[in-house]
């Protein structure tokens, strides 16, 4: 039966494990210059309704060097963008394709679209979930800290897509959770209320105090523009700067699934400076996505 990648549901340990254990070979294999092509011959339809820099790269460029091939579609210039239905797509494209990855809005969309595709589809992300930004997220944090068991994360901001997906993670794996949201924009309750060990505050000092890992997104995602001015407001004091720097462990590393804003949700001299781990962790999508795709392709 085909596997899709939608959320974290219904994953185990060993799942995880499996993902970043490939990912570490694939990566050791690309840096040694080693050929490395398990996909030769598949393809991957990668549909996108919102804007990509890094998922979009480390998707291509990640089939290509697996000797397969990636097609870019944006669905304003498909048949989806005119009204065809995700079933009739999904049926289509499972014809021609061996795997989707799909960046859109609603959760839903990409859920109906798993349910009618023979192929395995993967959540590039929703409004709900960003999964494949967590898998390299806890990768790196494996490489910075020898393992994320007993590791203290700390996200600080929205409770948005990639809040959601570390709460999934939370829910499966071994390491404390805490989020300082303001209020009005907690994470997604069922999924907050499933995960049950995760820490949810006001106070962003409260979060981070001792934490291993700083973490933060930006104020407004996608598809939120038009709040953007209020949010910059109620969102204020949510940011990751020397001050609350000061309150983590003194080893502790700072993470970003990027774009950043500088000035907003993170300071320059913070996410530029020494603790910073936002390139290598950007990276990391690369790997862990080959990974991903090595196992459900
Ligand atoms: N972090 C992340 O998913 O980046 P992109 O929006 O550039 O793909
Ligand atoms: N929360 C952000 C993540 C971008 C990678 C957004 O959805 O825009």
């Amino acid at each position: 039966m085909k596997k899709d990648l939608l959320g974290f549901a219904g994953m185990t340990p060993a799942d995880f494990q499996d993902i970043w254990r490939r990912a570490a070979r694939l990566k050791q294999l690309l840096k040694e210059g080693r050929d490395h092509a398990s996909l030769k011959g598949k393809t991957l339809g990668m549909i996108f309704d919102k804007s990509s820099t890094r998922t979009r790269i480390s998707f291509e460029v990640g089939m290509y060097q697996m000797g397969g091939i990636a097609l870019f579609l944006n669905s304003r210039d498909t048949q989806i963008g005119r009204g065809e239905t995700l079933a009739d797509s999904a049926r289509m494209m499972s014809c021609y394709l061996n795997g989707i990855m799909i960046r859109t809005f609603s959760q839903e969309s990409v859920e109906e679209l798993a349910r009618y595709a023979a192929i395995p589809v993967i959540n590039g992300l929703t409004d709900l979930l960003h999964p494949c930004q967590i898998l390299a997220d806890l990768f790196t944090i494996q490489e910075k800290k020898g393992s994320y068991e007993g590791v203290r994360v700390a996200y600080i901001g929205d409770g948005n897509n990639v809040a959601n997906s570390w709460i999934e993670a939370a829910a499966h794996l071994p390491f404390e959770l805490a989020l300082a949201c303001p209020e009005g924009y907690d994470p997604d309750a069922r999924i907050l209320a499933a995960a049950g060990r995760v820490k949810l505050c006001r106070d962003p000092f409260e979060a981070a105090r001792n934490a291993d890992v700083l973490y933060t997104d930006v104020w407004t995602s996608m598809g939120q523009e038009a709040e953007s001015q209020e949010r910059m407001k109620i969102f204020r004091n949510y940011q990751i700067n020397q001050a609350l720097l000061g309150v983590a462990k003194k080893d502790a590393i700072v993470m970003h699934c990027l774009p950043a804003h500088r000035g907003e949700e993170i300071t320059a001299d913070v996410i530029d400076g020494p603790q910073s781990v936002v390139v290598e962790e950007a990276e990391n999508r690369l790997h862990v996505q080959k990974a991903v795709l090595e196992i459900l392709l």
